[in-house]
């Protein structure tokens, strides 16, 4: 049993401490150099909110390894789960035999995108292999090839869902050709809208180009198996588009019978304060992808479609490891949390740790904008708040001094700086995370900046 640990950030060596820089040291010899650490946190346990580092070092952690770890790290009904189905069955191959375990995940899943109709799912280890998944089923039921992604998304590694990617050039550069039949549009942005619209014409001018430039001058729509869209881009800068864009989105894609399918592998499993993003706006999607933090930390994706869409035969798709029944019983527990109070949480902690980062714009000018819905928020640094330029460096900066601080944060798109606790957050641990924020700022940005 872990001993408890106090909720505090708790710093007792300079950063990295000695154990931390020798692993790193080590790490840096044997691990791929493709990995991308932003700073020299070398993790040994955690718990709840807090990670502890090698050297005994306590951080508050709002970044949920990655908007992963829904429920926080390590929590005992989690563990509980995770241990009771060890001792009973720790893999089988859900490909070849049957167990409850992925049965009742997937019951539960589909009943959860609709209550209304019915939908089938397809389990997963990751969230790449949820969209590979989905690339796959739009292909084979619609028997069309050309996909619709866009600018800033991001939705995973492997080549397939790469070649949906488009989130910075590093990701794809010297990895093509890619998946040919992959047309890339501007995402409807309200703070930095394309195509020269402003924040109240972008989700017009996003689905014009569709229509008048896609789809009249490069490929006919009849071509087109799906388009294939974060709710709200996560790595791509924390991007919330406006309210009519999906259900809009949705309307344009069927009337072409083209699929909508949504990648809620960061959006969902109730982080923005409802089960799955697009259910703010009403939206029901023909695909769904999930991964990220639907079994709070254990690996696992699910992609989930229309009973009528998914109508692939035996064979056509598998995984020997997805729907693995330890993740599955993680994922079970994590859902009747999230159903109990965590999604309550979401909207709740959301609402107030918003309203403290807003009054961090109001004294910070370097922050261009906050934005986000839930527990998925991001800051905007920019140069100056007219030109709306991204600032980079100072974000970086930023992130690199709340570390030294103890508060464990990520960036995402070009300049922002996103926030994203595991959903049992509460308000003293807001307070104390956004007044670690608060120090950095001051430190790094008072007297260089002035008012616009
Ligand atoms: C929206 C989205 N889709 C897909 C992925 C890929 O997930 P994974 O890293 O589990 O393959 C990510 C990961 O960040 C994501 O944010």
């Amino acid at each position: 049993m872990l001993r408890p640990i106090p909720l505090i950030p708790d710093l007792q060596t300079e950063l990295p401490g000695p154990l931390a820089r020798a692993l790193i040291e080590e790490d840096h010899r044997f691990t791929s150099p493709s990995y991308t650490r932003v700073y020299p946190l070398a993790v040994a346990r955690a718990q709840g909110m807090i990670v502890e580092d090698v050297d005994g070092n306590r951080f508050l952690d709002f970044t949920a390894g990655i908007a992963t770890n829904t429920t926080g790290h390590c929590h005992p009904r989690i563990v509980q789960a995770i241990q009771r189905q060890a001792e009973t069955l720790l893999h089988m191959s859900g490909t070849d035999f049957y167990y409850p375990q992925q049965r009742d995940l997937s019951r539960r899943l589909a009943e959860l995108v609709s209550a209304d109709s019915p939908y089938r799912v397809f389990l997963t280890n990751s969230g790449t292999e949820a969209v590979e998944a989905a690339l796959k089923l739009a292909r084979y039921h619609t028997g069309r090839h050309q996909v619709i992604a866009f600018h800033g998304a991001f939705h995973g590694r492997t080549l397939g869902a790469l070649s949906l990617t488009a989130s910075k050039t590093r990701q794809r550069e010297r990895f093509g050709p890619l998946l040919p039949g992959v047309i890339h549009v501007p995402y409807a942005d309200p703070y930095r809208p394309p195509l020269r619209a402003n924040a109240g014409t972008c989700v017009d001018a996003v689905l014009q180009y569709l229509e008048q430039q896609v789809f009249q001058h490069l490929v006919s729509p009849e071509e087109v198996a799906a388009v294939v869209v974060e709710p709200i881009q996560g790595e791509g800068g924390y991007i919330v588009p406006p309210e009519d864009f999906h259900p809009r989105l949705r309307a344009l894609a069927h009337r072409h019978g083209i699929l909508y399918v949504a990648d809620e592998v960061q959006t969902g499993m109730g982080r923005t304060g409802k089960m799955f993003c697009l259910q703010h706006w009403g939206v029901t999607p023909d695909i769904v992808c999930l991964a990220k933090g639907i079994a709070s930390g254990m690996p696992l994706g699910a992609m989930i479609a229309r009973e009528d869409i998914m109508d692939w035969l035996p064979g056509a798709h598998a995984s020997t490891f997805g729907g693995n029944p330890v993740s599955c019983a993680a994922a079970m527990e994590t859902i009747a949390m999230l159903d109990e109070s965590l999604i309550a949480n979401a909207v709740q902690q959301g609402g107030y740790l918003r309203s403290l980062v807003d009054d961090l714009m109001e004294r910070y000018p370097v922050i261009g904008d906050v934005r986000g819905m839930g527990l998925m928020i991001g800051i905007d640094i920019v140069q100056d708040r007219t030109t709306r330029l991204p600032d980079a460096e100072l974000r970086d900066q930023l992130i690199a001094d709340c570390f030294k601080r103890g508060l464990l944060l990520l960036g995402c798109g070009v300049s922002v700086i996103r926030i994203c606790p595991p959903l049992i957050v509460d308000r003293p641990t807001c307070e104390t995370a956004v007044a670690i924020l608060d120090d950095a700022f001051a430190a790094l940005t008072v007297g260089s900046r002035t008012d616009p």
